[in-house]
């Protein structure tokens, strides 16, 4: 008999309800049809909790994730809400950014991949899109300007406003987004892309030296560096180059969402941030889909479940090392869209065989092709 795992499931704003229906659907197809066992507890968090509690992390909801083995997360943040909220306690800092920094989560893992039944929806031709795209985004996600000190906005004695953010990286914390990316090559292509501006940036410098001494460790590894505003342009010439492309914080949220483009949907892209609390090492881990709130399409049974779900298998494979059970997710993903199921964002009107079908009719698809794949490996 498998553990229990504890999971704090953290829906949040715009369309996260939603969607995280449709992963928790999905997450006791997996249960009725293996002998994997969830304890799922939800928690409000972002404006949810604002409205509900007063604050988007209440002291609840903090508690909840520290008694957990993961967190499942929706979105938060819903950018024309109340203006009169400081920044401080709006969302986006105050949970979000708050949880990485709690729990250490250094790690963000946001694999990228155009399925062959949606090349239509990639905005590259064809000939550009080689045999499918298939890459991983590795981004350092506790330090650089993100978080570094000072970070204020100052008024001047002659009356000007000053920002000021501050892009810091230690050796160690290199060292050990380094190595994850390392790691994660062994188990693909064996090519690593580290992404920098050392022609201009101390940091750059730094994150280069730093990065080729941990790639000795790895001579099995292909390791290349590349400049970010040439990374930029090369995922839009040829992103078949890259297998994983290694990114500090800033420069990984950046590229991220223009790899996630090549991907078609943001609908699409899941991720992992993983870190470490207490007992848990390197496997506490945070899964979210990588698209935010849409608050456009809330409540309307239009997006598109997929990221959240694939999110549900990424926590399988990453935080209880469930590997076969997060196969069998993104098996049945596969399988659903080759079937032609699509919601809005990757439906294509022109293709007869697509069917396009709402928010839950796209969870019910991938539940019902859980258990075929799962019963079928057990026999
Ligand atoms: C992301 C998001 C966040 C980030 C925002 C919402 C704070 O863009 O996860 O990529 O910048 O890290
Ligand atoms: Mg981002």
């Amino acid at each position: 008999m498998n553990s229990i795992y504890r999971v704090a499931v953290l829906a949040g704003d715009g369309i996260g309800p939603e969607v995280m229906r449709e992963a928790i659907r999905v997450l006791r197809a997996v249960e009725a049809a293996s002998t994997l066992r969830f304890q799922l507890t939800e928690a409000p968090v972002g404006w949810a909790a604002i409205d509900a509690k007063g604050e988007a992390l209440p002291a609840e909801t903090l508690n909840l994730c520290r008694q957990s083995d993961a967190i499942l997360f929706g979105s938060v943040g819903l950018p024309d809400r109340d203006p009169s909220i400081s920044k401080e306690r709006r969302p986006e800092r105050a949970a979000l950014l708050r949880i990485r920094r709690e729990f250490g989560l250094y790690a963000n893992l946001r694999p990228v991949q155009l399925p062959l039944a949606l090349a239509h929806i990639c905005p590259l031709r064809p000939e550009r899109q080689g045999a499918g795209l298939d890459l991983l985004v590795v981004r350092e996600l506790t330090g650089g300007m993100y978080f570094g000190q000072p970070k204020l906005t100052e008024t001047l004695p002659d009356g000007q406003r000053r920002a000021i953010d501050t892009m810091v990286y230690t050796t160690r914390e290199i060292e050990r987004i380094a190595r994850i990316a390392f790691e994660s090559a062994l188990v693909r292509r064996k090519k690593v892309t580290s992404i920098d501006k050392a022609n201009v940036l101390e940091n750059g410098i730094l994150w280069r030296e730093v990065v080729s001494q941990i790639g000795r460790e790895y001579p099995t590894v292909t390791l290349e560096h590349m400049f970010v505003d040439n990374a930029a342009m090369q995922l839009m010439i040829r992103p078949t180059q890259f297998d994983v492309l290694l990114c500090e914080n800033m420069f990984g949220d950046i590229l991220s969402d223009e790899a996630a483009a090549l991907a078609g949907s943001l609908g699409m892209l899941p991720s992992a941030s993983l870190g470490s609390k207490g007992d848990h090492e390197t496997t506490f881990g945070f899964y979210e889909p990588a698209g935010g709130t849409a608050p456009d399409i809330a409540g309307k049974n239009l997006a598109n479940p997929i990221a959240q779900i694939l999110s549900a298998a990424l926590m399988l494979r990453y935080s209880f090392r469930q590997e076969a059970a997060a196969l069998a997710i993104e098996q049945a993903v596969t399988a659903v869209l080759n079937q032609g199921f699509r919601t809005g964002d990757i439906h294509n009107a022109s293709d007869p065989n697509c069917r396009r079908v709402g928010t839950i009719e796209m969870g019910e698809a991938v539940s019902r092709e859980i258990a075929k794949v799962l019963l079928a490996a057990q026999t």
